[in-house]
């Protein structure tokens, strides 16, 4: 990949520049517990976006996206906002860092990424992490690690119009390659959890349905956890617990009350499923997996048709764990498996899922790898 973009940014701009990656990422288990100040606990994997980036000396920005092979031209100012959505991007983490008062000034640029779009593997903080990350090098900006994940995040919410939590553009930032980060998302304190399991493969499995968080069913979920987090007199429910919700119980609604217990358990779940890990005690993880997977599809309800299906599958071939990954609406379910089992419940999904929906789903090892860096 990084080939390419090489070639096609000579081929554009007909000079060389600096190329910088920055990765996706996968979640072993703690949905939607991130804007509820609770724990995370991703992982960066080995698909991203890479950016060839060369100052241009005027403050204009100039970018192709390879991939949509499309081209955008904008200034730095709040009035310049390109229409391409994917140019938003780009434009949000300037317009950031120059809210943040860094001084940036116009770059020629093209990109292209390997991880898929829609799959719930965050392909959008990968894209904002490598240019927060980049912009921070080339400009000498001094920014650190934790505002340029907050950069991110913040292009999400006033540029593109999802009030996401920073599990994304942290993991993208901070990930390193062969472990976990269980990351606080109030304290933003993290450990990092060396995560080899013997025995057993992790793999995702693609719906291939595409979900639509803009606008969205995932700013409505986050609004119903504001409320009864408000109800409750408490910052975040991750401060809340199970008999405090129940308190509340006939003074919110059937929906709120549905999303709060999801969250509640979400939460706790986390932090048992790391004491598991410590304990090599997959089993455990395996089922907090599936608990999490009911949460997200009866309580939640950002499951849908295919992952619940993919689901069933994982639980009637035994796998240890299985569930929805990031914020839902399609993309994938990530899958704990046992090596011996690996073929035979591949096999499985792959052929029930083309009989019941009449395409094959796709199927992604996972590597878990290395956050931002500078390549060239
Ligand atoms: C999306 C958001 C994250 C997080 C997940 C759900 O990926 O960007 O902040 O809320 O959904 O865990």
């Amino acid at each position: 990949m990084q080939q390419k973009i090489r070639a096609k940014f000579q081929e554009y701009f007909k000079t060389e520049g600096s190329v910088f990656a920055s990765p996706g990422r996968i979640n072993l288990i703690g949905e939607h517990t991130d804007y509820n100040g609770g724990f995370v606990f991703p992982g960066a994997i080995d698909k991203g976006m890479i950016a060839e980036i060369k100052l241009n000396g005027t403050d204009k920005i100039r970018a192709y996206s390879v991939d949509l092979d499309d081209y955008a031209e904008f200034g730095l100012t709040e009035n310049d906002l390109p229409k391409a959505g994917w140019a938003k991007y780009i434009f949000g983490v300037c317009r950031e860092i120059i809210k943040r008062g860094g001084e940036i000034h116009g770059f020629d640029t093209a990109f292209a990424g390997d991880v898929p779009l829609g799959a719930g593997m965050s392909s959008s903080a990968a894209l904002e992490s490598t240019y927060a990350f980049a912009l921070n090098e080339l400009f000498q900006l001094g920014i650190d690690k934790f505002e340029l994940a907050k950069i991110g995040q913040s292009t999400e919410h006033n540029y593109v119009g999802v009030k996401c939590g920073i599990m994304d553009q942290f993991a993208s930032i901070f990930g390193k390659a062969g472990s976990l980060i269980r990351l606080d998302c109030r304290s933003l304190e993290y450990k990092y959890f060396p995560f080899n399991p013997k025995g057993y493969k992790l793999v995702l499995l693609d719906t291939l349905a595409k979900h639509e968080l803009v606008d969205s069913p995932y700013n409505k979920r986050r609004e119903s956890c504001e409320r009864v987090a408000a109800k409750l007199n408490v910052e975040f429910l991750r401060d809340a617990t199970l008999e405090m919700l129940e308190g509340v119980k006939p003074e919110i609604t059937e929906e709120d009350y549905m999303r709060a217990k999801y969250v509640i358990g979400e939460v706790q779940r986390v932090l048992d499923v790391c004491d598991a890990l410590e304990a090599g005690d997959y089993e455990t993880v395996g089922q907090k997996m599936y608990e999490t997977h009911y949460g997200m599809s009866k309580l939640y309800e950002v499951s849908c048709e295919e992952l619940d299906f993919l689901n069933d599958v994982a639980k009637e071939c035994g796998v240890t764990g299985s569930r929805v990954m990031g914020g839902g609406f399609g993309g994938c379910t990530i899958n704990l498996v046992k090596d011996e089992l690996y073929d035979v419940f591949i096999g499985k999904a792959f052929a029930d899922y083309k009989a019941k929906f009449g395409f094959e789903p796709k199927m992604y090892p996972v590597v878990i790898s290395d956050g931002s860096r500078q390549l060239a």
